[in-house]
Order: C-alpha cells, then sequence, then structure tokens
C-alpha cells in the first residue's frame, strides 16, 4: 500500500514495481487532513488488509533564515512533519493494539538531533518527532507494537535537489533505502545512515554550546 497526495506519482511507482513480487495497492492522501487519514486507515484495514507495517514518511523542508522567519512557515512544517504522524499514529495504533502487533516506522531526521542553521521549523518539527518516538516507545514495546525512529541524513531525492549548500556525507536513494529496509527488519529503536555523518551529529549534540555554536556558525559562511 502506497500513499501520498500525487495520483500520478503514486501510478509511476506501480508501474515501476510491476514484475516485482506482491503487488502494491495505491491510496491518495494528504496526511495533513485528520478525517480523510482516519477514513484511510478505516479502508485499507477493512477493505484491502491489516496494516502490519507502516512507514510514516510524509514530510517536507522550508530553510527559514533569521530575516525571513514566518511563524506561518513554522506552522505548515510542524502541521506536515508533525501532526501528519500524529494524524496516522491515532488511525493506527488502535488496530496494531488491538491485535498485539504491529511496527510502525516514524521518519524524522538527523536535524532533529540539535538545532541547525536555515532549519529552526524543520529542525524543531524533526525534533519533535524523535520525542514523540521516545515517549511511545516503551508502552508500545508491552503492546506488542514495535516503534521505530529513521534519522536519516542528506538522501538524493527531490527535497535535497533544491538544497544549494554542500550536503556533507550525501547518500544515493537507493542506497538509502537499503539501508532503511535492513532498519526495518529489525525491532531496533532508531534507523540512521549513512552512520558515520549520524556518529558525528551525535557527538555534536554532546559538545558544550560554546564549541557547538563555533561549529556550527561555520556552516553559515558556507550558503
Ligand atoms: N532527503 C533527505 O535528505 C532527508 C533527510 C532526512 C529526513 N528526510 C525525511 O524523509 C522524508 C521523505 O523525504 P524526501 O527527501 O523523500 O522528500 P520528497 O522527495 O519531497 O518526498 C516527500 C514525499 O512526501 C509526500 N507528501 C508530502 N506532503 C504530503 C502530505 N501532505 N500528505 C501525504 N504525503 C505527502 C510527497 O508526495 P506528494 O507531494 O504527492 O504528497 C512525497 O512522496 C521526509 O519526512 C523528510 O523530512 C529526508
Amino acid at each position: 500500500m502506497a500513499s501520498a497526495r500525487g495520483q500520478e506519482a503514486l501510478e509511476s511507482l506501480r508501474t515501476e514495481a510491476a514484475g516485482l513480487p506482491g503487488r502494491i495497492s495505491l491510496v491518495p492522501l494528504d496526511v495533513t487532513d485528520a478525517t480523510a487519514v482516519a477514513a484511510a486507515v478505516r479502508h485499507i484495514e477493512t477493505d484491502i488488509a491489516p496494516i502490519g507495517l507502516a512507514v510514516l514518511n510524509a514530510g517536507s523542508h522550508r530553510p527559514m533564515s533569521a530575516e525571513s522567519f514566518k511563524a506561518d512557515d513554522v506552522a505548515a512544517l510542524l502541521n506536515l512533519n508533525v501532526m501528519g504522524i500524529a494524524h496516522c499514529l491515532e488511525g493506527l495504533l488502535p488496530a496494531m493494539i488491538g491485535r498485539g502487533q504491529g511496527q510502525v516506522a516514524l521518519v524524522a531526521s538527523l536535524a532533529g538531533y540539535s538545532g541547525l542553521p536555515s532549519a529552526a521549523g524543520y529542525g524543531a518539527s524533526k525534533a519533535a518527532v524523535i520525542n514523540m518516538a521516545e515517549a511511545l516507545r516503551p508502552e508500545l514495546e508491552g503492546l506488542g507494537v514495535t516503534l521505530q525512529v529513521v534519522n536519516p541524513g542528506f538522501v538524493e531525492t527531490p527535497l535535497t535537489d533544491k538544497n544549494d549548500f554542500p550536503m556533507p556525507f550525501l547518500m544515493p536513494a537507493d542506497k538509502a533505502a537499503g539501508a532503511f529496509f535492513r532498519g526495518l527488519q529489525s525491532t531496533q529503536f532508531e534507523i540512521v545512515f549513512p552512520r558515520r555523518f549520524a556518529y558525528l551529529m551525535k557527538l555534536l549534540r554532546l559538545l558544550p554550546y560554546r564549541l557547538f555554536f563555533a561549529l556550527t556558525r561555520r556552516t553559515l559562511s558556507k550558503r
């Protein structure tokens, strides 16, 4: 089952996957619409199949400088990146908990670890997703549901095609998909890729602020 707003891209995904094992059902959906998400989950559970694994991946990025900071831009990012996931969880969790089994992966980002220049809205939204996942994981474990958080670094996609700054450890989408897929086959809490960049970002958040800002300030001059 694949979902997004654009029917055309969904159709081309299905065409690309023709000949591979299994079949893809398409459910066009805007995850910011709570009513539509609830109806879509009901439709899938009733008419297609019980949902065993859900990957909540829909998200976007809008760079924002201090000079162009707009609350509306922050609200739009939070609405998609955080509330989109919350709407899906509200629909999915009762069914999975009822069956005592299921797996859900929330796609956040390494940008959610720490506040990074130009990512005030995006980073805040992804930090919220990581926090939400940390909060829910222990309880869901006891209810038979595996909740995972996926923290990618830079991956080549239409989203990062828009970036005009050097992206360290930029990863091709197919390599990222492989690491993502291997992570989903485990029950580990956090799925990260590329690993070296993830370790550096983990280290960054442990630094004292004086050192932390000395490093993040340097990225400003490269933009
Ligand atoms: N690329 C990276 O370097 C990177 C790094 C870290 C984290 N991530 C995260 O990974 C996820 C995917 O990113 P990406 O790079 O693949 O971005 P992308 O190329 O822009 O794809 C975003 C996907 O989300 C769907 N989407 C957007 N708004 C939606 C909505 N309201 N309802 C339902 N679907 C919606 C889009 O389809 P429609 O537009 O047709 O709806 C599209 O399929 C995001 O959560 C992003 O924050 C990406």
